[in-house]
């Protein structure tokens, strides 16, 4: 049975979709151009062209779909496209066609904390707002809802690594204060296929995080303690990040949301505890120190 993914060409949708390869299921990826799929050219996954904002697309490309996964998630730094239109209504398009479609399992990769943090952060409420159109649609569905990755610190969109690398500045979005269930994208994509696998994992909200709660400061001081960098630890307290928000809106819309999630983590403490049927069936999950050595000997 074809599985559609929906953000495959992104950091977690990539790590998905190796994952249910590897797993044996058949993927097709609904891609909007023709952009980083060299990756998934080479796991030999098949494709569809649409866009979560285009409802005709959706509907043609669920027609013989029995399995959606969905990990998109608009860019914080692109310029052209909003928020609320592909978090908040392009979410929703994707749930009426699946439901449209007599689609029989629906996997919604959502964050931690949505709904608390829903009225703090529109991204949070856009999908908190896709939960719960995606509860009252009467899809067979799993909602996973991740604690921060470790991959923020090793990849190119939050450019953390190159100002410890080149700068030896580790750079904190906040107070650095909060602590986060930092977890790889690695378990986050093998508890996708587990959601499609375990009859624990249906119409139910799972939290994935771990197995480290670390705060960016004892996060960093790790990355120190195996690389030797960085030198400085420099926290962007939570005012200036709020007027480095206002300052970008009129290039970045999107950033400023970035910067407010950021903010409401370090408030809250983004952490969890994973339910105990995911954490036995996970086994061995990858640690903050294993994810950092993988990050950092690449280079
Ligand atoms: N990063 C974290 O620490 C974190 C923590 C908790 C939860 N999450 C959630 O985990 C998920 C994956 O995050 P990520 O960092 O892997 O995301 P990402 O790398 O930014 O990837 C986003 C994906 O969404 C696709 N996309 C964007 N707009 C689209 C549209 N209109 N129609 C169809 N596809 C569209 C992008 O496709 P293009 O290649 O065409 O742009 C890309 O494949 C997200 O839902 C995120 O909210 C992330």
């Amino acid at each position: 049975m074809t599985i559609l993914l929906i953000g495959g060409t992104g950091l977690l949708g990539g790590a998905v979709a190796a994952e249910l390869v590897k797993n044996g299921e058949p993927v097709r990826a609904l891609v909007r151009s023709g952009k980083h799929i060299e990756y998934l050219r080479t796991l030999g996954v098949e494709f569809d062209v649409g866009d979560l904002c285009d409802p005709r697309s959706l509907r043609r490309a669920l027609a013989d779909i029995r399995v959606v996964v969905t990990t998109a998630q608009s860019d914080p730094f692109d310029r052209n496209t909003r928020i609320d239109h592909i978090d908040g209504k392009g979410n929703q398009n994707l749930i009426a066609a699946a439901s449209e479609a007599g689609v029989e399992h629906f996997v919604f990769v959502s964050a931690l904390k949505a709904d608390v943090g829903s009225g703090d952060v529109m991204l949070l409420a856009c999908k908190h707002a896709a939960e719960l159109a995606l509860k009252a649609s009467g899809l067979r569905y799993s909602i996973i809802r991740p604690a921060s990755f470790q991959e923020i610190f090793g990849n190119d969109l939050v450019p953390l690594k190159q100002y410890v690398q080149q700068f030896g500045v580790g750079l904190i979005p906040g107070n650095g204060k909060g602590f986060h269930s930092f977890v790889s994208i690695h378990d986050v994509a093998r508890t996708v296929v587990l959601a499609l696998q375990r009859s624990e994992a249906i119409n139910t909200v799972i939290d994935v995080g771990g197995p480290d709660d670390l705060t960016y400061r004892e996060a960093y001081t790790r990355i120190m303690q195996m690389t030797g960098q960085p030198r400085l630890i420099l926290p962007l307290h939570s005012r200036l990040l709020a007027v480095g928000g206002t300052l970008s809106t009129p290039v970045f819309p999107n950033l400023r949301d970035l910067l407010d999630l950021f903010a409401f983590c370090d408030r809250v403490n983004y952490t969890c505890v994973s339910p105990t049927w995911l954490i036995d069936a996970l086994g061995r999950r990858r640690s903050f120190d294993d994810g950092i050595r993988e990050m950092y000997s690449r280079c």
